[in-house]
């Protein structure tokens, strides 16, 4: 179901101040107060808006509030300017009714932005398509370029319209825009010429020289600075917030929208340009002889540009400025202009021009935006007009007068449509009417615009009047027309009582408006309400080259000299507020009052005489008052029962009936006196808002009581479904832990059991075992027995057969099958037959040991027999030397290892067949076994002298190395003995037998690199001569020899290796000759 909501709901003070209560200027405005301060802004009286501006953009225009209002109730919602455009666009769509809005309040209060509010909520409403959101684009398009060349800033407002604005918007049947109308309403055109302190001209002037191209402005022959321009002021020229330049942009592009041509656009910036160089255009005085006043363009050059610009002859308008022809009658007469009239003429041109362009431009645009269709339409009108005006210090003019006039208008007819929708409602209703008192303000506007004595119909009548009229003898006039009236007041009227009021200047009159007095100054009232043109400027105009200067200026056509005056401006005026109250008169009004806070347009601040004063002067409190006469509050019985059912017993919660029945019934039970309220036909009509917020009271509490039964019954179900859910989990949680207990017991129990029964089976089995094992023994025991027996009984029986020594020959064959496989292994298994392979197979039995080893050894010397057998006879002397040598030095000298792999060679020196020895040769008897060069040792000395040294089988030779001369011979059988060091030298000495020939010297001391060789030699000789001892060969690092008669004793010292390796013989005493021999290591 829908909620429905109410105006009533959440409500920040009251949203309709119809419900104040009590009502007083006071209160209303603390609500009104109260509500701004909550950012609040809308507010109502009845079926009226109240605005406040904000001065801030609020978030309350999203698409999403459009939404919301659309298609609500009027009161559903918190009060909204989209609530009443709604309502107005719904009425319009579904009652076929036409509309109009009327947007009232003081120059920045927010009407056009009301307005704009309102255009933009009925275009997001209504139809959407190609077609529609065209004609929408156009009419919202036409706002921009009315506000560039209709608004400018002033103090109030930097976008300030100055100008009246009411718009019909034409809609088809189905809710569809097509098209619309705009009217103008007196243009501000003074402005052009002169603005107040602080405000500006009208923006496009602005725009034009800030946004335009260098390309634009040059062909405008105009500079982009704004000091140089007469018309424009300079110290406020520059708006914050106000892009001129982009807003010049915005403009271009909605004329483009809206249908204007390329080239009316340029005819329209020409126009522009035209109205800047007119202001620069200056006179200066000069005297005639005549004795005429006369004025002189000062400067040609503006003058010259501008009629370029529109295609002037320059003479002629020159001429225009100069003169004014006069025609009266068939009579034309010319008179010159002084300088103060060619400027009132200058102006009055700019003015004309550009307020003229100004109605051409709505012209134009009507022409784009009107509908195309001829069908019927249903029409939106929205008014935007200036409000009522009152400046303090009595400055009110002819415009202040006419604007005035126009509100006063306003009211009246909002009086008269109020109270007459009153009524109708009534009637419709069936209630009774009772009489309203309110203040009707037809007097007033009867006392401006009464066709006999209307101060209107003064002015004009005074303008028209022959002979000298001045702004004094209109208020002259005035004096003795109006003097009697009770709204007007003067210095002069007979019934002032006033009279000595000198508030009241001489100048004035003050009109007691339905808003307040206002005092007017007459000074201007006259020349603005003939808004003269000499005739000479508006002939000079039409003459222009320029097809839109022409159109603004008809009157100019000399072929239409109309001698007749023009229509006063007081006279437009009046007819085409005359129009626009017809035509509002014709339609459903729906009314905006804009209020402004505060006049510093800053936001938050709210201003309460401000305030206080808008509020009196819009008439606001009268408004109220209207609205309560009758009844305050109506509702139709359906939403009435709806919201306040709960308030009876009978009611609550259905009520089954018509509703109104149910309202009855309600009202009876709340025992609601009878005078506050009035049953209608579909509404209830409820007196005094008291019996409202009575009801709405109760309604209160008995929402609160019912919001406590709903959360009592909720809190109960809530908890009782959580008990339910509680038990129902705590069943499935009991379940599956007996599940799981039960489960775990079982296994428990199998467990056990599957223990038991295993012990018993192991039990049984291994008794099974025992008794199998027992019986196998048995059966095996008596297998044994059985074999035994059986074997003794065979053995007994065969005996006889078996040969004794079975086991022993089964032995042998096993031995020998062992044997033979082991010699047949070790045939392929053989080393090599190198006497020096080491290798020998494994053994492959712990008892062939033994035998493994020996054959070896077997095969080892059987190999060396075998290498040996390979020697020739030589070859096996040379081993037995070796061999003989390593008897006797293996093991004891240091030298003998080197000289294992040296073959010993024996003759070294080659001797028989070199002929340097032939003759030492020759002198041996005997072959020579070993030819070598020795070292002989000096025996006083130790010195080495070389010597050839000669083996033969019976002596020893000692030869000069040189000369082969034989030094000395010994016979074998004299040396006795050889010693030699245990080291690595190649010394030896050979000791000689005593007494002997040859011991004569002593015994030899020699040194040879063969040492080995040579005493292997000496030995081997002694051992194969049978008739000789065999030579002992001592070894010893100490030993004697015999030097002639001393005993010297040679000693082999380690030395150090001084001069190499070399070894060195010392004799150091008699009894000493030292060796020293490098130590080998
Ligand atoms: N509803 C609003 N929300 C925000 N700002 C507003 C609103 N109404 C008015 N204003 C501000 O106040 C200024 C004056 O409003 P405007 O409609 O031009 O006043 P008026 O037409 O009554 O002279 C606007 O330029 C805007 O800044
Ligand atoms: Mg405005």
């Amino acid at each position: 179901m829908e909620v429905k909501t109410s105006l009533l709901d959440n409500m920040i003070g009251v949203g309709d101040m119809v419900l104040l209560e009590p009502l007083s200027e006071d209160s209303f405005l603390e609500n009104l107060k109260n509500r701004f301060d909550h950012s609040e802004i809308y507010t109502y009286i009845g079926s009226v808006v109240i605005s406040m501006n904000p001065y801030r953009s609020l978030p309350i225009y999203t698409p999403d509030k459009v939404e919301e209002y659309r298609n609500r109730n009027f009161y559903e919602l918190s009060p909204h300017i989209y609530a009443l455009a709604d309502e107005a666009y719904r009425s319009l769509r579904d009652q076929d009714k036409d509309q109009c809005i009327l947007i009232t309040g003081e120059s920045g209060a927010g009407k056009t932005e009301a307005s704009k509010l309102v255009m933009s909520y009925v275009a997001a409403v209504c139809g959407k398509g190609q077609e529609v959101n065209k004609v929408k684009e156009q009419l919202l398009q036409s706002n921009p370029v009315l506000e560039a060349f209709g608004n400018a800033k002033t103090v109030r407002n930097d976008n300030s319209s100055r100008f009246g604005k009411y718009m019909d918007i034409e809609f088809d049947f189905k809710g569809d825009p097509l098209g619309g109308v705009i009217s103008n309403y007196l243009l501000e055109k003074s402005r052009v010429v002169k603005q107040p302190r602080g405000e500006r001209n009208f923006h496009v002037f602005y725009q034009l020289l800030s946004g335009a191209s260098d390309d634009t402005l040059k062909k405008l022959k105009l500079y982009r600075d704004f000091s140089k321009y007469n018309y424009l002021s300079l110290d406020s020229a520059v708006v914050n917030g106000l892009d001129d330049a982009a807003n010049f942009r915005t403009v271009r592009n909605a004329m483009q929208i809206v249908g204007f041509m390329e080239d009316e656009v340029q005819s329209v910036l020409e126009l522009v340009a035209a109205v800047l160089k007119l202001g620069n255009i200056e006179f200066k005085p000069e005297s005639r002889c005549n004795g005429t006043d006369e004025s002189r363009i000062k400067d040609k050059n503006d003058l010259k540009e501008m009629c370029e610009l529109l295609g002037i002859e320059q003479s002629v308008l020159e001429r225009a400025f100069s003169y004014r022809t006069v025609e009266a009658k068939m009579e034309k007469v010319s008179t010159t202009l002084n300088v103060a009239q060619a400027y009132y003429a200058r102006d009055a041109l700019a003015k004309n021009l550009y307020s003229r362009l100004f109605s051409w431009l709505v012209t134009r645009i009507n022409e784009s935006i009107k509908a195309q269709t001829k069908t019927r339409h249903k029409v939106m009108g929205v008014l935007d007009i200036y409000g009522f005006e009152i400046f303090e210090d009595g400055d009110n003019s002819f415009e202040q007068f006419i604007i005035n006039y126009c509100n006063e208008k306003l009211q009246q007819i909002f009086i008269e449509l109020t109270l007459r929708e009153e009524q109708e409602e009534y009637v419709r209703e069936g209630i009774e009417w009772t009489n309203i008192e309110y203040f009707n303000n037809a007097i007033i506007c009867d006392l401006i615009e009464n066709n006999q004595n209307g101060i209107l119909a003064m002015l004009d009548e005074e303008c028209l009047r022959p002979g000298t009229v001045t702004d004094e003898t209109f208020l002259d006039k005035l004096n003795t027309v109006c003097a009697e009236h009770q709204h007007f007041e003067s210095r002069l009227s007979k019934n002032s009582k006033f009279l000595n009021d000198h508030s009241l200047p001489h100048s004035c009159f003050r009109i007691q408006h339905y808003a307040g007095k206002v005092l007017y100054r007459v000074e201007g009232f006259v020349d603005k309400n003939n808004d003269l043109l000499y005739r000479d400027l508006s002939q000079a105009m039409y003459k222009a080259n320029h097809s839109l200067i022409k159109q603004l200026f008809p009157e100019g056509n000399p072929a239409k000299v109309n001698l007749k005056r023009p229509p006063t401006a007081g006279f437009q005026f009046k007819a085409s507020v005359g129009t626009l109250m017809r035509n509002l008169q014709t339609k459903n009004p729906n009314y905006i009052r804009c209020i402004k806070p505060n006049d510093k347009k800053a936001s938050h601040i709210f201003t309460e005489s401000l305030v206080r004063h808008q509020v009196r002067y819009l008439g606001l409190m009268e408004n109220v008052r209207v609205r309560r006469a009758g009844y305050a509050f109506r509702q139709a019985y359906e939403p009435c029962l709806e919201r306040y059912k709960m308030l009876c017993k009978r009611t609550w919660p259905h009520w089954r009936g018509p509703a109104r029945e149910g309202v009855e019934v309600l009202m009876a039970d709340l025992q609601v006196p009878a005078e506050e309220f009035s049953y209608g036909r579909s509404k209830i009509f409820i007196r005094n808002p008291r019996t409202l917020f009575f009801l709405e009271e109760r309604r209160r509490q008995c929402l609160q009581d019912l919001a406590t039964l709903i959360q009592k019954i909720y809190r109960g179900w809530k908890c009782r479904s959580q008990f339910l859910l509680l038990k129902q989990s705590q069943i499935v949680v009991a379940a599956w832990y007996r599940r799981y207990a039960q489960q775990k017991k079982y296994q428990r129990i199998k467990s056990a059991t599957t223990v038991v029964q295993s012990y018993t089976r192991g039990w049984q089995a291994r008794k099974l075992l025992r008794e199998l094992k027992y019986q196998k023994r048995c059966e095996e025991a008596a297998t044994t027995i059985a074999a035994y027996w059986h074997g003794t009984q065979v053995r007994r029986e065969y005996r006889k057969y078996f040969r004794a020594n079975a086991g022993k020959k089964i032995y042998d064959f096993t031995i020998q099958r062992i044997l033979q496989k082991y010699f047949l292994g070790l045939k392929s298994t053989m080393p090599s037959m190198s006497p020096i392979d080491k290798n020998w197979p494994a053994r492959p039995y712990l008892f062939l040991d033994g035998t493994h080893t020996e054959l070896r050894r077997i095969f080892h010397l059987w190999r060396c027999k075998k290498y040996r057998s390979q020697f020739t006879e030589e070859k096996k002397a040379v081993y037995e030397e070796k061999l003989e040598a390593s008897e006797i030095f293996k093991d004891k000298k240091a030298l003998y290892p080197s000289s294992v792999s040296q073959p010993f060679k024996g003759d070294y020196l080659e001797i028989s067949k070199n002929p340097k020895y032939q003759k030492l040769s020759s002198a041996m008897d005997e072959k020579v076994l070993l030819a070598d060069v020795v070292n002989k040792i000096n025996r006083a000395n130790g010195k080495g002298t070389a010597r050839i040294f000669l083996l033969t089988k019976k002596s020893v030779v000692l030869a000069d190395q040189k000369t082969g001369q034989v030094k000395a011979s010994v016979p074998l059988p004299d040396l006795t003995s050889v010693s030699v060091s245990t080291q690595s030298d190649g010394f030896f000495a050979l000791k000689l037998k005593e007494g002997s020939a040859s011991a004569v010297k002593g015994d030899f001391l020699l040194s040879s690199e063969h040492l080995i060789e040579i005493i292997t030699k000496l030995h081997r000789i002694g051992a194969t001569a049978a008739d000789r001892e065999q030579l002992n060969v001592d070894i010893s690092d100490e030993f004697l020899v015999q030097f002639k008669q001393d005993k010297v004793c040679v000693k082999f010292i380690q030395g150090a290796p001084k001069n190499g390796n070399s070894v060195s013989c010392k004799r150091k005493n008699n009894r000493l000759l030292e060796v020293s021999v490098p130590s080998t290591a």
